[in-house]
């Protein structure tokens, strides 16, 4: 069985008084939510006040990226062990704003993906197709591409701690879900590849889906085979939406 895990991804928003404001909401709302696992990605700035806030909870804090290098003249960034020295035990890499806005190749997010596992942190890697590449058939192509780059350097007897997002570009931030159907028939290829690569492990890799999902939307994703959990952007801005999106079994629409 794979344990679900619901992450919210705040991007670059949120400041402090926000942080507190949310937490305060959310930690309630989820108290009982046992069953799966609950991760929250806020700016770096916000990190040390997160692991604060949530001590105590089985919330956990992750970074929303990382630089593969242990330290160093790397202006601006920030070395894993950074995020482990602020209790974070998740770090996304390869989202797609970072592969488009910034040009982070599969190679760099596969060298990210091996130094987060030497320190002990989980990564969370995304994958995902453009609106072009799924138009002209080519969207298995292409996230299988990604799967083996970007996992290059996973060893196989630490496959099991990573996290795979798979997040079609086309409906990050555009209100537009994949239906479950187009997200389990890319899910279940990612699960036959790190099948293949991984063997047994493959199999308990968790796989999120992640692209405009919504309470409305999570319950009918999550019901798919190989949709282990949802990487949330817009709607894990309000504690009371992602509060409903950790509580997805509840949310079925009547
Ligand atoms: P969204 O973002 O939920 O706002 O579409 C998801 C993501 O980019 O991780």
């Amino acid at each position: 069985m794979r344990k679900p895990i619901l992450a919210a991804n705040w991007k670059m928003n949120m400041n402090s008084a926000e942080l507190s404001a949310f937490i305060g909401q959310f930690i309630p709302l989820v108290a009982n939510a046992e069953a799966v696992d609950i991760v929250i990605a806020p700016p770096f700035t916000l990190l040390d006040r997160l692991t604060q806030q949530i001590a105590g909870t089985a919330i956990q804090a992750a970074g929303q990226n990382v630089n593969p290098e242990e330290n160093g003249a790397f202006t601006g960034e920030i070395a894993p062990g950074m995020l482990a020295d602020m209790g974070c035990t998740y770090a996304i890499v390869g989202h797609s704003e970072r592969r488009a806005l910034y040009a982070e190749s599969d190679e760099f997010v596969a060298r990210k993906a091996a130094a987060l596992l030497d320190h002990h942190i989980c990564p969370i890697v995304c994958v995902g197709e453009t609106l072009e590449q799924r138009d002209a058939g080519r969207a298995l192509e292409v996230v299988e591409t990604q799967i083996r780059e970007s996992l290059a350097q996973v060893p196989s007897d630490q496959a099991d701690q990573i996290v795979v997002a798979y997040e079609p570009v086309w409906a990050i931030g555009t209100g537009r879900t994949a239906t479950p159907e187009n997200a389990q028939q890319v899910h279940e290829h990612i699960r036959k590849r790190l099948a293949a690569k991984f063997g047994e492990a493959g199999n308990r890799i968790r796989i999120q889906y992640g692209g405009s999902v919504k309470p409305e939307t999570v319950y009918d994703l999550m019901s798919q085979p190989d949709i282990d959990g949802a990487l949330v952007g817009g709607a894990s801005l309000d504690p009371e939406a992602f509060a409903r999106i950790v509580h997805f079994q509840s949310q079925r629409i009547q």
